[in-house]
């Protein structure tokens, strides 16, 4: 029974303002998306990864990654698709038609580079644990307003109960093939997966599985990974 990770890298990551794809942009001389997959193998818990390129950089992808994979395993390499929905859609059918053990899928993103393997090793135990769906979360610090069209509060959402959420997600196989079926439109897995009435549980996150997003985070990362501490 294969787990296999999804990676959807394939969006073009404009808001690093780097001129490249964000996945392929490094840090400390590593790409996003390299150590993201590195990530994957060293929780122990991956044996395949599926990586939905941007269309034009399939094989320097495919060059960066390959060696990545532990014996047994492998690296595949597809061009995603014009949303983030349609490079994981892609990427899961291609996951369903190559590796046909597989049970556990994980949808992870490649500007979360540097989660920790013990939280991706977490996501899979909770899911081989029974759960059908499984998210890793953090407690909110700050207080969230809701705000209407014109930016004036409408409510003020009890913190204890919020929880930031981040990657990877971790599904039955069967439980988000299903989903991504059923027609209905998310912008995330897990999001997608509730909707279809499906209870999706949380494990804890970390903070190192910050997504990398702006030129702030990308110096945070550079600050916090320089060295020894990776
Ligand atoms: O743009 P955003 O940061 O929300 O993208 C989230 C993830 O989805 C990124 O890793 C990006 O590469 C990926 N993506 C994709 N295919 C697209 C658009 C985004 O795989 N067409």
């Amino acid at each position: 029974m294969s787990v296999v990770a999804l990676v959807p890298a394939a969006g073009r990551g404009e808001r690093l303002g780097y001129g490249m794809p964000k996945a392929l942009v490094p840090v400390n001389g590593v790409p996003l998306l390299t150590r993201a997959v590195q990530g994957l193998f060293e929780s122990g818990q991956v044996q395949h990864v599926v990586i939905a390129a941007p269309p034009s950089d399939v094989d320097q992808v495919h060059t960066a990654t390959a060696s990545l994979a532990p014996a047994g395993g492998a690296v595949h390499v597809l061009p995603g698709g014009s949303e983030r929905t349609d490079s994981v859609r892609l990427a899961l059918e291609h996951a369903l038609r190559v590796i046909p053990d597989t049970s556990i899928v994980l949808v992870h993103d490649a500007a979360r580079a540097f989660t920790p393997p013990e939280v991706i090793a977490g996501v899979v135990a909770a899911v081989r644990g029974g759960y059908d769906a499984v998210i890793p979360v953090l407690p909110v610090a700050d207080t969230i307003k809701q705000v209407d069209e014109a930016g004036v509060v409408v409510s003020t959402p009890d913190r204890a109960a919020l929880r930031i959420v981040q990657t990877p997600q971790g599904f039955r196989a069967e439980t988000l093939r299903a989903a991504y079926c059923s027609g209905i439109a998310a912008t995330d897995d897990a999001a997608l997966v509730e909707q279809t009435g499906v209870a999706v549980h949380t494990v804890p996150g970390h903070p190192h599985a910050m997504k990398i997003t702006t030129p702030f985070d990308l110096a945070v990362a550079e600050a916090l990974f320089s060295g020894g501490q990776e």
